[in-house]
């Protein structure tokens, strides 16, 4: 895996795609060629007002031959605020590489993304479809306004089914209640997810490796501060950012 290290980057474009949602594209053909499914990267926000921590987010996307890279990220606070209000032309601060990746071992994978935690999912499916291979894909979102995330997934060579809680798109119910009624059909390999803690802890049983990205509060993004422990399964503690974000399902405790 590459080492990490601090790159200042251009921006190409960022987004509103729905509400509180946003899409970031960077300039970096260096990135582009690394950075691998499931990683991500600590950014800097940018205040001058006031210093924030980095913030972590997922890579959405990566384009080598263009040179770029994308993320999506949600507003929830000061720093994501100040992201949302960066320009084109100026220039983001980052650490990355950073974290483990997707295991891509899977021949029939099933995808379950929920809320912003559809993030890491759309480079997943593009490194599937590299292999020759058409995941499905399951997105669940609160209602029609967060499913305009799902949009960014029309170009990429998936089966893709939306739902939302309260059906104003798709069927009603969340993305774990919807693939539970693929996997009946299906014979699925390995399943790959992301979400809020209470999403994963009730993804569906599979015979087969059930990936799950988790998402936690992150100071340092290497592995020295332990803000972002989780318990494992077999005692003691995990890093998110050093040991994850992509863990078994199994091997991790899940609160919620
Ligand atoms: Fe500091 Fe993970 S964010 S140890």
């Amino acid at each position: 895996m590459a080492p990490k290290k601090i790159y200042k980057l251009p921006v190409v474009s960022n987004k509103q795609i729905c509400s509180d949602i946003y899409l970031m594209t960077l300039e970096s053909s260096e990135l582009a060629q690394i950075l691998l499914p499931g990683q991500f990267m600590h950014v800097d926000c940018g205040s001058s007002d006031f210093k924030l921590l980095r913030r972590p987010i997922s890579i959405f996307d990566c384009n080598p031959v263009k040179g770029t890279i994308a993320m999506l990220y949600k507003v929830v606070g000061k720093g994501t605020t100040c992201l949302a209000n960066i320009k084109a032309g100026e220039i983001i601060d980052l650490m990355a590489p950073l974290g483990n990746t997707f295991a891509l071992t899977s021949q029939n994978p099933l995808l379950i993304g929920g809320g912003i935690g559809v993030a890491p999912l759309r480079y997943l499916v593009r490194a599937f479809n590299e292999m020759n291979i058409k995941p499905t894909v399951v997105l669940g979102f609160a209602n029609a306004d967060q499913a305009q995330m799902a949009k960014l997934f029309a170009d990429a060579d998936c089966i893709l089914s939306v739902c939302s809680d309260d059906g104003s798109i798709g069927e009603k119910g969340n993305s774990c209640q919807l693939a539970t009624k693929f996997i009946k059909d299906n014979t699925f390999d390995a399943i790959y997810a992301c979400g809020p803690e209470v999403m994963l802890k009730h993804i569906p049983a599979l015979e087969g490796p059930r990936y799950v990205s988790l998402e936690a509060f992150m100071a340092c993004g290497v592995g020295a501060c332990l803000g972002c422990a989780v318990e494992k399964a077999s005692g003691g503690y995990a890093h998110v950012c050093k040991d994850g974000p992509v863990f078994e399902r199994d091997e991790v405790i899940l609160h919620g």
